[in-house]
């Protein structure tokens, strides 16, 4: 009866250890990197060389256009692309935090470091991947400067106040500083950020010579990385996925037009206590106490390119008003008006933040690496279904979200079959190790047995293997399935 109770010493151990030893290799996932370059128009690539982005199209996706959330501004959609939450869920509702209060507005740099104003209870990617052992890291991102439930990002650059846009030779230096991330630090998930398109898009307009040369130091630095995932040997290990939070647009001045200047319809000493406008095509008005329908009348006819909407009517379609954050009083405009309070101060060529449906608010998705399929052209989506395409390349299960993986997942390799079959293949190597690994351990028990009976009965059958004993170690080394096939996905 002793040998029993050696079998049951021996079984859980040889069960737990082939469950808990699915086969040893790569990581199930492969690395990925989301590139962010703000403003990039969906067609800026259509009227200038290009070659390395054409190149990737040839060797990775494309879609032929990507819809931004509205509004059309960089934190509200870098948000949305990090977490897949339209913005009204996940509250980050401007470029600037404002307090209707004090009257305070904070710029879009100071706000990166504010915390209070993008923790709103969406968890971004970073902090689920986190959560779930992957390693994440964000280099000048919107949001990742900024803790969610008390987390930090692993790694976070805040852009500085005085950091220079268009310095190509640091675009590079910000590309080697990641992919040392990847390769030396062993980071999982990296989020890069450029300041240009946009930059230059608003100071001269895009239709112009200073938009091309942009885009071709843009393309320059694709064709850097390509250089510096392969140096880095990454090639086999890392996706990447470029893309942008929104398109641009001329800005109409006058005499061609006849600019929206809100203070000639209403006073805004009486009638408004707090405004945010200014700031492209999109506004908000808080009304003093009692005016909001005397605001709503002034305003909702007042300019044929104008549309003014009570927060509770702002069209569903926007997912836009109704977090608490948004005012009662919504303003949007036609493509390229901008809304101005009591003076046109706004010297800006070009624009964002006009409805989303325009054509020049549209802006770029291109993908490339092990898990995406080559010369793949992708309909036209909406941003809010990166965030689970993200998720599915990292092998991190989604925080709830509103977007679609049945959206993008065409453009993976066969991933969905290839992952199915592999997970069928470790299942297979489990079961034939577990199996062996109980055949081995009764034979085992039968020897350990063998041996004490032998031992307790020497006298009477001296010659039966006078010295060997089985050492304690063969066990675990001679079970099966350690050795087995890496695991690659
Ligand atoms: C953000 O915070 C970091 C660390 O406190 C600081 O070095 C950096 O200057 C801040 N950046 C901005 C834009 O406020
Ligand atoms: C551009 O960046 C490089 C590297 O950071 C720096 O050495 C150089 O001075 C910068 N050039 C300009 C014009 O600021
Ligand atoms: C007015 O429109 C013309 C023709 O589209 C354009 O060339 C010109 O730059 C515009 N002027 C202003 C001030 O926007
Ligand atoms: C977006 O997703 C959240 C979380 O699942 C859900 O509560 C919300 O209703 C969704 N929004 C829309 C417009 O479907
Ligand atoms: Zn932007």
């Amino acid at each position: 009866m002793k040998g029993f109770g050696v079998l049951g010493l021996l079984l859980p151990v040889l069960l737990g250890w082939a469950s808990s030893h699915p086969v040893r290799g790569r990581k199930s996932f492969n690395k990925l990197l989301l590139i962010s370059f703000d403003g990039f128009r969906w067609n800026y690539d259509q009227d200038v060389d290009t070659p390395n982005m054409d190149r990737l199209a040839q060797e990775g996706v494309k879609a032929k256009y990507l819809t931004p959330p509205f509004v059309t501004m960089t934190s509200p959609s870098h948000f949305t692309t990090i977490s897949g939450r339209w913005i009204e869920d996940h509250g980050v509702i401007h470029n600037m935090m404002f307090n209707t209060e004090t009257g305070w507005k904070y710029s879009f740099k100071t706000t990166q470091n504010k915390t209070e104003w993008w923790d709103n209870g969406v968890l971004p990617l970073w902090i689920t991947a986190q959560r779930q052992g992957r390693k994440t890291a964000s280099f000048h991102y919107p949001g990742g400067g900024a803790k969610y439930k008390g987390e930090a990002v692993q790694r976070s650059l805040v852009e500085s106040y005085s950091h220079p846009d268009s310095n190509e030779t640091e675009w590079r230096e910000n590309i080697d500083i990641v992919m040392d991330w990847f390769t030396k630090e062993d980071f999982d998930f990296v989020t890069l950020y450029y300041g240009e398109p946009d930059n230059v898009g608003h100071k001269y307009g895009p239709e112009t010579e200073n938009r091309k040369v942009i885009i071709q130091q843009i393309d320059r630095t694709i064709g850097y990385l390509v250089e510096a995932i392969e140096r880095h040997s990454l090639t086999e290990r890392l996706n990447v996925i470029v893309t942008s939070d929104h398109g641009m647009t001329t800005v109409k001045k006058k005499p061609n037009v006849t600019e929206i200047l809100l203070t000639n319809y209403v006073k805004f000493r009486d009638l408004v206590k707090f405004h945010i406008v200014d700031y492209g095509g999109f506004g908000m008005l808080l009304p003093k106490p009692g005016q909001t329908e005397a605001l709503y009348q002034a305003l909702k006819n007042a300019h044929p390119h104008l549309y003014v909407y009570k927060k509770e009517d702002f069209p569903e379609r926007f997912h836009f008003a109704k977090h608490e954050r948004v005012l009662p009083i919504l303003l949007y405009a036609d493509s390229g008006y901008n809304i101005n309070a009591q003076l046109i101060i706004y010297f800006n060529k070009g624009d964002h933040g006009f409805d989303n449906v325009h054509m020049d608010m549209k802006t770029i998705f291109r993908a490339f690496g092990p898990d995406f399929k080559k010369n793949h052209l992708a309909e036209p989506f909406d941003s809010i279904h990166i965030y689970p395409l993200m998720c599915k390349l990292l092998g991190v299960t989604p925080e709830p979200h509103n977007g679609s993986l049945a959206v993008t997942q065409e453009m993976l390799v066969d991933s969905y079959d290839q992952q199915q079959g592999a997970e069928m293949q470790r299942a297979a190597l489990q079961k034939t190790a577990l199996g062996l690994g109980i055949v081995t351990g009764i034979l085992a028990v039968l020897f350990v047995t063998i041996v004490t009976y032998t031992a307790i009965h020497r006298k009477k059958i001296s010659t039966l293997w006078p010295t060997q004993r089985p050492s304690p170690s063969c066990f675990p080394s001679t079970a099966p399935g350690k050795a087995g096939p890496a695991y690659v996905s």
